[in-house]
């Protein structure tokens, strides 16, 4: 975060690192440029609640207009003190903050080291500052400087600088990395993502890669490859209040409650009711051309996202006849592939920032390819290196663990698989206006959902005490059980593996005693009996299980076979997973909460993975 303005500093940056602390919270730091024109600054290890009281409590009164701030997850150098940053130049002039990774630091230390340049962290960052205080030793010439500066550095970054001097200056920088700067009344903002500044300004910038903005406290100016560059100002609409926790204990449960209206706004978005008919906003001629002669389509993207891509896969697959396949970019970036310009590739990110993701989508674009994106964060990374996006208008998701965007996710891949399915002639127009008057009432069972399994959160007391979980889903369901699984991974510290039902007798009911539970999901569909078959091998080995069922199940014997039963409306098959995936937020969200644990910001994890 950086600021620049007349508000006093701390206050604003302060506020900003608490929006994105999200991103990383093992240490933060602030640094300040003094009315005498010094660098003041304070680290601390932890949250940023942490620095907040070093600030406050052991500090005489610093006047500041202008600084920068931190909150890190880190990747060189273990999470503390010395670590965190700000870091400094040899002079402690130059204090800079910094996002990404430095590839080549080991090779720059070294060699500024035998320059006589002392270090006083572990971290990748630190080289910035000491090569900075070189480059301004040559010029005064602040542009030059900090080009020469990023001219060295190998890998990704986005920096926001201050220098020693009277006359306020931030220099922000973006290489790969997410920076975007806030332009408010007679103040600027940087930060690398839009909630820290949107309860000041939603006139936002967002700055490219290789380009350098330099503000003072009047006007800022951008520069790419030395020459000055105009920029659009583009109007966010998400407002503050939408990124607060609106009264919820926590962001997580907030975003939960928040699925019905998310979904609508993703649905209304992209369906003409009146027309019967689907559009989206960026599509054209080519992409339609495209989507109607593609043999294949190949999904990419990581943990949650990756999930709806595997329900992507099952939407497109059934409702049209293109052949999907689905990897973690994580993978694909690095396996043999064949790709050419008739390969298409869809890209899912809730942030649109996943470092993984983004480098496919560059290798599928070296290749000609055409690559969509299905992004929630306007403006980011992602949505800009594709050829088409699609945003799924979820709104801020703040706490790390993915609820709403994966549900709103899952739905534009309905919308998608229907419009291909529309455009390639394979779906009647009868059967079309049916599907669309039922998307109509999908925002209402999403709604009718949360609220009827509001009482999972008193079952969470006696849950929270087994180790270990399965869960089981069936077709259109197996994701969302892979997808519980991870929740209640990530945000209470159990294990759970998710499997499809008919894996079980390959080797996990080896594991199935009576301290082992299960989660499975068993609508009313045409897996019906086959799952209930996987019901009947868990419990006559003893196993507990809880079930979530269709409100039309009446099976009386269910009973016999479930020791938690949950019933879920009624519903279209396509809308499953959308539905399904509803208690199982909740019942990991409860469990979490009943263990104390720390929901919004989980240990060893960031809500952007910008690093690979
Ligand atoms: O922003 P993205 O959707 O690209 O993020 C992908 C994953 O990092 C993300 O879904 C992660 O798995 C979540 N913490 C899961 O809740």
């Amino acid at each position: 975060v950086g600021y620049i303005g007349e508000k006093p500093a701390d206050y604003v940056i302060l506020n900003a690192l608490k929006k994105l602390e999200y991103r990383g919270y093992d240490s933060a730091g602030i640094s300040l440029l003094t009315e005498n024109g010094n660098i003041f600054t304070k680290k601390e290890k932890g949250k940023i609640v942490n620095l907040e009281n070093l600030l406050f409590q052991n500090r005489k009164s610093v006047f500041s207009i202008c600084g920068i701030g931190h909150t890190r997850w880190a990747t060189h150098g273990e999470p503390s003190k010395v670590n965190a940053h700000p870091h400094k130049d040899c002079s402690g002039d130059i204090s800079v903050v910094h996002n990404g990774i430095i590839e080549n630091y080991s090779q720059l230390k070294r060699e500024l080291t035998e320059k006589g340049h002392t270090f006083t962290s572990n971290t990748d960052t630190e080289v910035i500052p000491h090569i900075l205080e070189d480059c301004l030793k040559e010029t005064d010439d602040i542009l030059e400087a900090v080009e020469k500066t990023v001219s060295k550095l190998e890998g990704a970054y986005a920096l926001a600088i201050i220098l020693k001097r009277k006359e306020p200056v931030i220099i922000g920088i973006r290489k790969g990395s997410p920076l975007v700067m806030g332009v408010g009344e007679g103040e600027y903002f940087l930060a690398s993502d839009i909630p820290a500044f949107l309860e000041y300004t939603n006139n936002v910038i967002f700055l490219d890669d290789d380009e350098i903005v330099i503000i003072n406290k009047e006007s800022f100016d951008i520069y790419c490859k030395g020459e000055k560059t105009d920029k659009k100002i583009s109007k966010i609409k998400w407002d503050a209040i939408q990124a607060k926790k609106g009264g919820y204990k926590h962001y997580m449960l907030k975003e939960i409650n928040e699925q019905p209206e998310a979904v609508k706004n993703t649905i209304l978005d992209k369906v003409n009711f009146s027309e019967y008919s689907i559009n989206f906003e960026d599509f054209d001629n080519e992409i339609d051309d495209f989507l109607i002669s593609a043999s294949a389509i190949t999904i990419t993207a990581c943990g949650t996202s990756w999930h709806a891509g595997l329900i992507g896969k099952f939407l497109i697959e059934s409702l049209t006849d293109i052949t999907v396949e689905v990897d973690y970019a994580s993978e694909l970036r690095y396996r043999d592939k064949i790709i050419n310009e008739n390969s298409m590739l869809i890209a899912v990110s809730q942030s649109g920032e996943t470092a993984d993701t983004l480098e496919v989508i560059r290798r599928f674009k070296r290749e000609n390819a055409k690559i969509l994106s299905i992004c929630n964060v306007l403006g980011s990374s992602i949505p800009r290196e594709s050829h088409y996006t699609v945003y799924t208008h979820a709104g801020p998701e703040i706490s790390v663990a993915s609820t709403k965007a994966f549900t709103t996710q899952v739905t534009v891949f309905l919308l998608l698989a229907l419009y291909i399915a529309r455009k390639r002639g394979l779906i009647e127009q009868e059967s079309f206006k049916e599907l669309i008057e039922e998307l109509k009432n999908l925002p209402d069972i999403v709604d009718k959902t949360v609220q009827s399994v509001k009482n999972i959160s008193e079952v969470a007391p006696v849950l929270a005490k087994y180790p270990n979980y399965l869960y089981l889903g069936r077709g259109i369901n197996y994701p969302v059980a892979l997808e519980g699984a991870l929740k209640l991974k990530e945000i209470s510290y159990i294990h759970a593996e998710g499997y499809p039902g008919g894996e079980m007798k390959h080797g996990p009911l080896a594991l199935i005693d009576e301290n082992f539970p299960s989660v499975i999901l068993l609508p009313k569909d045409s897996l019906y009996d086959k799952m209930f078959g996987n019901l009947n091998e868990i419990k006559s080995r003893k196993g507990t299980v809880v079930l979530f069922t269709s409100e039309s199940n009446n099976d009386e014997n269910l009973k016999d076979y479930a020791d938690y039963i949950f019933k879920i409306p009624n519903c279209n098959r396509f809308f499953q997973p959308i539905i399904y995936v509803i208690p199982l937020q909740l019942l990991s969200y409860h469990i979490a909460d009943f263990k104390g644990c720390d929901i919004d910001q989980p240990r060893n994890l960031a809500k952007s993975v910008t690093v690979e």
